[in-house]
């Protein structure tokens, strides 16, 4: 949208950032990851920062770099699985984009999970399809929902392209 960030957000193997860096230059803007940001900032890996200092330093290091990433200028910003759910954070980033939910099955969620080392939530899988469940209804506020079940990312980045524009449109 114009002007504005666009957010991608989902739960974790959701696509975010496979999405991310074909939509960026798709819309003409940066992209930008705020998980990888997290770790060039601390110059360590989210895992270790969940290792050493726990859950709660890690969110509110996401809520600092969050807040910097919103007075910058407009872009593809891919969240973390988490981020959404604070209402601080969730105010703010609502008042300074377009929010798109990439929507995943939890079976497939679990699958790309799987394959991908280096989420320190997606260990256990009880506690992991608990955190799915508990996070639906949140993800559900974001004012665009992709089904992403079995589509590549091109297509799911095609889609969200379309999405955008008739939302634009209806503004006009
Ligand atoms: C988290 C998701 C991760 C990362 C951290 C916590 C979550 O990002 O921010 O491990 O709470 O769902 P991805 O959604 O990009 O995996």
């Amino acid at each position: 949208m114009r002007g504005e960030h666009v957010f991608l957000i989902g739960f974790m193997g959701s696509g975010k950032n496979s999405v991310g860096v074909l939509l960026g230059p798709a819309l003409s803007l940066p992209f930008i990851d705020l998980d990888e940001l997290i770790v060039s900032a601390e110059g360590r890996s989210i895992t270790s920062i969940f290792a050493a200092e726990g859950e709660g330093h890690f969110r509110q290091i996401e809520a600092r770099l969050l807040d910097q990433v919103l007075d910058s200028p407009p872009a593809v910003v891919s969240l973390g699985g988490g981020t959404f759910l604070p209402l601080e954070n969730r105010r703010s980033i609502q008042e300074r984009g377009v929010c798109v939910w990439l929507k995943v099955s939890l079976e497939e969620a679990l699958e790309r999970c799987r394959s991908e080392p280096g989420r320190p939530l997606a260990r256990d899988v009880a506690n992991f399809s608990k955190l799915y469940e508990r996070r639906q209804p949140v993800y559900g506020r974001c004012d665009v929902h992709i089904e992403t079940d079995r589509k590549t990312p091109e297509n799911i980045c095609r889609e969200i392209v379309l999405r955008l524009e008739e939302k634009e449109n209806a503004l006009d």
